[in-house]
């Protein structure tokens, strides 16, 4: 190969280099990582990347070196010259994709075996998913649709489905786990930043899914004491069991800031149970929560569980109706 070749396609290779990189940094593509756990999966993310650009640049130079010094003139239809394989050319690049295929996996595994290890003195939090809500229970007993967490310290997520497969994801705690009913699993996470980020359901589980949204606060070690030592409350008794149980997943209420749209919207209570006729506005609300198929709201479907009369204690349904008269217009 002559030297002026090997200059030309050194420098598409870097041209090639320096494009996939400003692809690759100039574009914000991962969330700010806010666990240890995301720290590393992003290490194994741009591990992969720079050996990805380096192949492309490789690729690149190569192709776009032939396509300029080779090309066919268009009347040119003889066949090229015989070529019969390059035995060290089929070793080498048999071999090196093998050597970096093989040290991402090892890089990989090493990663996986670290973000499982949830160390000697975890904070353990059962997380229940459901159609189409969170729900966060505290080793104290407390539950809450929303999750708290201290910075700084192994927290163990043990996650159930009540119905179908949803799947619990934070995008800053990178970090994501399946929920499925009946086989209860768990993920690590380790906060290292404060702030608030959402928890996504990244399971379709049905009409809600798009909307089954919640977040995790992360506090610092001090306030997160404080947090526990109040009892985690911070609203009235009735926003949070509207918050606990996720009505806000399906359901607009001006009052809670909730935009869901699966269902009636709340702000319109009031109007609702005058058209539905049936009884007083609290008794209306009640059999709404407790038997959502008795009435239907014209063009909603059957979509809200049947099950919360079952699940929220007599004592919270009433709080939550309450709640929802008052703010009704
Ligand atoms: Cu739950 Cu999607």
């Amino acid at each position: 190969m002559r030297r002026g070749s090997l200059i030309q396609l050194t420098a598409l290779g870097l041209i090639a280099a320096a494009i996939g990189t400003a692809v690759a940094l100039l574009i914000p593509w991962l969330p700010t990582a806010a666990g240890k756990e995301a720290q590393r999966i992003d290490f194994v993310y741009w591990f992969a990347t720079v050996i990805a650009i380096a192949v492309f640049s490789v690729v690149a130079a190569v192709l776009a070196f032939e396509i300029w010094k080779f090309r066919a003139p268009p009347d040119d239809d003889s066949d090229g010259p015989p070529i019969h394989g390059h035995t060290t050319l089929e070793i080498v690049w048999t071999a090196i994709p093998a050597v970096l295929v093989t040290a991402i996996s090892i890089v990989s595994a090493v990663v996986l075996a670290q973000n499982g290890h949830a160390g000697s003195n975890p904070l353990v939090v059962k997380v229940k998913a459901q159609q189409f809500a969170w729900n966060f229970t505290y080793p104290n007993g407390r539950s809450y649709g929303f999750l708290t967490l201290p910075v700084n310290r192994h927290v163990k997520l043990e996650i159930t489905a009540v119905d179908v497969i949803h799947s619990f994801w934070v995008p800053e705690l990178s970090q994501k786990q399946d929920a499925v009913p009946g086989h209860p699993t768990s993920i690590i996470v380790t906060p290292i930043k404060t702030g608030t980020f959402p928890v996504i359901c990244t399971e379709l589980c049905g009409l809600g899914h798009s909307l089954m949204r919640s977040h995790v606060e992360i506090l610092s070690q001090a306030d997160y004491a404080a947090w526990v030592k109040r009892g985690g409350q911070s609203s009235s008794p009735g926003l949070a069991a509207f918050q606990q149980f996720g009505c806000g997943g399906c359901h607009t209420f001006k009052p809670a800031g909730a935009t869901g749209t699966v269902g009636p919207d709340l702000d319109k209570l009031k109007a609702e149970a005058t058209r539905a006729n049936r009884g007083s506005l609290t008794s209306f609300i009640h059999e709404s929560i407790v038997e959502p198929q008795a009435y239907l709201e014209p063009g909603y479907p059957d979509a809200m569980p049947h099950t919360f009369g079952s699940q929220i204690s007599p004592a919270q349904i009433s709080q939550l109706v309450q709640y929802l008269a008052q703010g009704a217009q």
